[in-house]
């Protein structure tokens, strides 16, 4: 399975390391070209590269890594998504485009609607950058590691990368309902809590 971010900061290279150190391979990409990431992509291993966002978008999991107010330009021109799965790193916050706006009740409904024909999973919007780069096994348990969407199969794709990782994943519903679970200011979101040892459910 290969992977590829379209935005390359703190959220997509905390990914990516996780990736890398797992033996994937990551195409990373930014707005302003492969050559701008070569120290980023030196500094996380032999398996990342530098990529156009269209390289990038190529692979078979993306995740979307980009300030909210920058969805639009970001997924613009990548018109064929033939089922691909596409992670939902971001946050609307209160930042424009505002979602009530969009017609749309959360903000991956309306990254899903710019993405015709992929496979939305909203992932990692609820933690901290610094949790998602972290080493999710404690001495205590697992880091907790919120997604939602509505394909059961990339759900599943989804879970078992992570879970491997040392993530524990938990399905928190469907695109709409997990996703309002998920948004800034809901129950879910910033909730850096750990699923302890010995917690089978
Ligand atoms: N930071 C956190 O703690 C955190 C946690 C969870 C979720 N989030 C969410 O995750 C998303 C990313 O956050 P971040 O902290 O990683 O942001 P960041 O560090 O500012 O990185 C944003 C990345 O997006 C790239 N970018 C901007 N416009 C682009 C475009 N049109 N096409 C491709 N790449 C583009 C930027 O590179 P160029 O400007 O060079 O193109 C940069 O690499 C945001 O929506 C944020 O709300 C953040």
């Amino acid at each position: 399975m290969r992977f590829g971010t379209i935005g390359a900061g703190a959220v997509a290279q905390a990914i990516a390391r996780h990736l890398v150190s797992a033996g994937h391979e990551v195409t990373l990409s930014n707005s302003r070209g492969p050559d701008t990431l070569l120290d980023v992509v030196a500094g996380l291993g032999p398996s990342a590269r530098a990529g156009t966002v269209e390289e990038a978008a190529a692979a078979d999991v993306v995740f979307l890594a980009v300030p909210w107010p920058l969805v639009g330009d970001a997924l613009a021109g990548l018109s064929s998504w033939d089922g691909r799965i596409l992670v939902d790193t971001t946050n609307s916050g209160f930042a424009p485009p505002a979602v009530e706006d969009l017609g749309v009740r959360t903000s991956s409904e309306y990254v899903a609607r710019l993405a015709p024909g992929a496979r939305v999973v909203k992932a990692f919007n609820t933690l901290y950058a610094q949790y998602i780069a972290a080493e999710p096994r404690h001495a205590e348990g697992r880091q907790l590691l919120f997604y939602a969407g509505d394909d059961t199969t990339a759900k599943t794709a989804f879970h078992e990368v992570f879970d491997g990782i040392g993530f524990a994943a938990v399905d928190a519903g469907g695109l709409r309902e997990g996703g309002l679970l998920m948004q800034v200011g809901s129950v879910l979101s910033a909730l850096h809590a750990l699923k302890l040892d010995g917690d089978r459910s």
